[in-house]
């Protein structure tokens, strides 16, 4: 007889992402709704060790839709690596009588979901919240959208001041193993090159396509670059070898960083977290773990957790087929 689930936890861990706050608001609001307790555990698996939680209830969760960041703050936690980390972790879950967690983060925080599952047989449910959108088995994560109209926010601006002078732009985006958001915000906002870590476009091949833009007419560029990507190069020393090789550019460089992990999420984004929440707390009083919840077609999907972490991710040829000919 599977046990009845009375009080779950929530946390959120890894890097945060705007939308984060809102999963937490509608993880809160549909206990609720199904009359269990809810407890927010701070600073990720960190704050589940130290067993640094907060009962929520509907009113606490007031006015935090639109908000950028988390309340439960997130965190990377060394100890929940260890065996007697998790321990301890569990300790703290008993002692207070949650019977399940809802975790929201990235590949790393659900690895570590699994793990802990595994050794104590405790229910699990993940929700994708990164801007990487480097997940399986979901087309949108959560902060994703936001990141990416920042980024071309970012963009548009930059823009601006690079045609103003004639010069040539390297922004670079974050994206450590992913390129969807190079890729996306860089058609976005018409980037004339772009770089990503899944496939190494080539210094020549963007050299000389810079230099066709320069023949046809264009007198500012800008090339969007992956914080990971597979020249190998990092940005400034992709700035240094287009000004050896192009000298008629003026070169800057603009490092985005972690500006794009904040603001208000996009109303994409809210909407997402509001369904993803009611989801994982439906999964949960199923009594099923080890899943992740997802959005594919529009419609909310789950996961195995495993496939989610380890399932590997294409890049979409069509959107550099698209990139390629828009930078004509
Ligand atoms: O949130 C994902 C991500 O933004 C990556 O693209 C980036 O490399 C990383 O987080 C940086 O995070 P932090 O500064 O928190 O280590």
């Amino acid at each position: 007889m599977p046990k009845k689930i009375k009080k779950i936890g929530v946390m959120t861990s890894g890097g945060d992402s705007p939308g984060m706050n809102a999963a937490i608001r509608s993880v809160v609001r549909a206990c609720t709704y199904y009359r269990i307790d809810c407890i927010g555990i701070y600073r990720g698996y960190q704050g589940l060790i130290e067993g640094d939680f907060i009962p929520l209830g509907p009113r606490d969760v007031s006015g935090l839709i639109n908000k950028g960041g988390t309340m439960l703050k997130s965190a990377r936690s060394k100890e929940f690596r260890t065996k007697a980390g998790r321990k301890k972790a569990h300790e703290q879950l008993v002692k207070a009588e949650i019977d399940a967690m809802i975790v929201i983060g990235g590949d790393g925080s659900f690895t570590g979901a699994m793990v802990f599952n595994k050794e104590y047989k405790y229910p699990v449910i993940g929700i994708p919240g990164t801007i990487d959108n480097d997940i399986f088995g979901t087309q949108f994560t959560l902060g994703y959208d936001t990141a990416l109209n920042t980024v071309v926010d970012a963009i548009d601006k930059i823009r601006d001041t690079a045609s103003s002078h004639n010069r040539l732009f390297f922004v670079e985006v974050m994206g450590r193993d992913a390129g969807f958001i190079a890729l996306n915000a860089g058609i976005g906002a018409g980037a004339e090159e772009i770089l990503i870590p899944e496939e190494d476009l080539g210094l020549d091949r963007m050299l000389q396509s810079l230099q066709r833009s320069k023949r046809s007419g264009k007198s500012s560029s800008i090339v969007v670059v992956a914080e990971g990507d597979k020249t190998g190069k990092n940005v400034f020393e992709l700035a240094e070898y287009v000004e050896q090789n192009m000298p008629e550019y003026e070169v800057r460089v603009s490092v985005l960083g972690h500006m794009q992990r904040g603001g208000s999420p996009s109303c994409f984004d809210r909407v997402l977290a509001s369904r993803m929440g009611v989801k994982a707390i439906e999964l949960i009083l199923d009594n099923k773990s080890n899943l992740m919840v997802g959005i594919n077609d529009n419609l909310i999907t789950v996961t195995e957790m495993e496939k989610a972490v380890k399932g590997s991710l294409d890049v979409n040829k069509e959107l550099i087929r698209v990139s390629d000919i828009m930078s004509i």
